[in-house]
């Protein structure tokens, strides 16, 4: 049988969480043993810097093991082949295993980013963003204030989409330049720009190999798109790079424990993501961040917000997202009718839990997001 290593979030120092996870992790895979299924839980591996619960299995293929963590109720960031090495891995007395430090997970094959950025770059082409993109132009307006914004900064936004941050920042009188990799997206930025009369400069590139020059920017900014890039540090060493000294760097990012966070957790729980790929809502912690940033930024802080979503009632939200929502609509054509059906309950139920519970106004529910703000050295 080979080892195979689930991913599960759990918030930093909840070690009852990640207890819970390796005793239900544990008993699923016992029944499915029972039941004559090659498959067998070896250990949990708790990485509380890293917000990351481990599960190892042994089993015939990745399939039983996704079995095995739908069936302990788990939803896991990620099921991947590996042989993984735990730096200061202990015992702890719950019977759990801590470990500071992932040092190094090889999956059976090195995880191939290009084709991982290439298969991102067709989920995001995927669905039609535009149609869910206004739900989020507060939390762009809000990014921009908070950073700070004024006449004659030169300003990048980086995985612009539809343009909200680059508009609101030139909207503030600033120079700015937006990019983004789906060309159908920048096409709608370019028309609501040229419906305000504002100059903007939109380019196709990539988050990862910005075409910019070292320290081109004063400012430097991203609303949750950065954060879906497939190689973190190569996107964060790129946002560095373009800023210059003592210029700034803003970057929004659904948290892992908030709506968003828990709704690309369901769509992991019924499609597992490519290998090796990093769970986005990483960029929703300021010290996930930090360490992306590294010694090349100081004064690394973050400030917590919600938007809030009104949709006629959970259903709605459901079909809204797996009929646009690239991530969700890919993952959906990836599902027989039954699965698909199984995920859309899931969302459902998702949008449930967090409705408000306004009656009247359908469902209305708070979108949680974190901007870290850091000045380049
Ligand atoms: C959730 S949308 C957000 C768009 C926009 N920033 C906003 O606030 O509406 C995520 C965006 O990130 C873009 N994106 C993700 N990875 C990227 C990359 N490596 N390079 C360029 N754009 C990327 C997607 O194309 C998509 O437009």
């Amino acid at each position: 049988m080979a080892e195979y290593l689930v991913e599960l979030y759990v918030a930093q120092g909840d070690h009852t969480a990640a207890r819970h996870h390796a005793v239900s992790a544990e008993r699923a895979g016992t029944q499915l043993a029972r039941e004559g299924r090659a498959v067998r839980y070896v250990r949990s591996i708790f990485v509380p810097e890293d917000e990351t619960c481990f599960l190892l299995y042994e089993a015939d293929s990745a399939d039983l093991v996704a079995e095995a963590v739908v069936r302990a109720g788990l939803r896991p960031e990620h099921v991947s082949a590996a042989a993984t090495s735990v730096a200061g891995a202990q015992e702890s007395p719950d019977g759990t295993t801590r470990g500071t430090h992932m040092t190094s997970t090889t999956t059976s094959s090195t995880p191939d980013l290009t084709a991982l950025r290439d298969k991102q770059q067709k989920i995001w082409s995927s669905g039609d963003y535009n149609k869910i993109a206004a739900l989020t132009v507060p939390v762009s307006e809000h990014l921009v204030d908070h950073v700070g914004v004024g006449p004659g900064d030169r300003v990048l936004d980086v995985a612009t989409g539809t343009g909200h941050v680059a508009l609101a920042a030139a909207r503030r009188s600033a120079e700015v330049a937006g990019i983004d990799y789906v060309p159908a997206l920048l096409a709608v930025a370019r028309r609501r720009a040229a419906a305000e009369d504002l100059a903007v400069e939109l380019t196709e590139a990539d988050a990862e190999h910005l075409p910019y020059d070292d320290a081109a920017f004063d400012v430097v900014l991203s609303a949750i798109g950065v954060m879906f890039a497939a190689d973190h540090d190569a996107a964060a060493r790129e946002l560095v790079r373009v800023t210059r000294p003592g210029g700034r760097i803003g970057v929004a990012s659904w948290t892992p424990e908030g709506f968003v966070g828990g709704m690309l957790r369901a769509v992991g729980a019924h499609v597992s993501p490519p290998p090796g790929a990093q769970p986005a809502t990483r960029w929703g912690t300021e010290e996930v961040v930090a360490g992306l940033f590294g010694e090349e930024v100081a004064d690394v802080r973050s400030v917590t917000a919600t938007v809030t979503q009104r949709f006629a009632h959970p259903e709605a939200f459901a079909d809204l997202f797996l009929t646009y929502y690239g991530p969700t609509f890919a993952a959906a054509g990836r599902l027989d009718d039954e699965g698909r059906a199984a995920l859309r309950a899931d969302l459902v139920a998702l949008a449930e839990s967090h409705d408000r519970g306004e009656g009247a106004c359908g469902l209305v529910c708070d979108w949680e997001y974190r901007i870290v703000t850091a000045t380049r050295r």
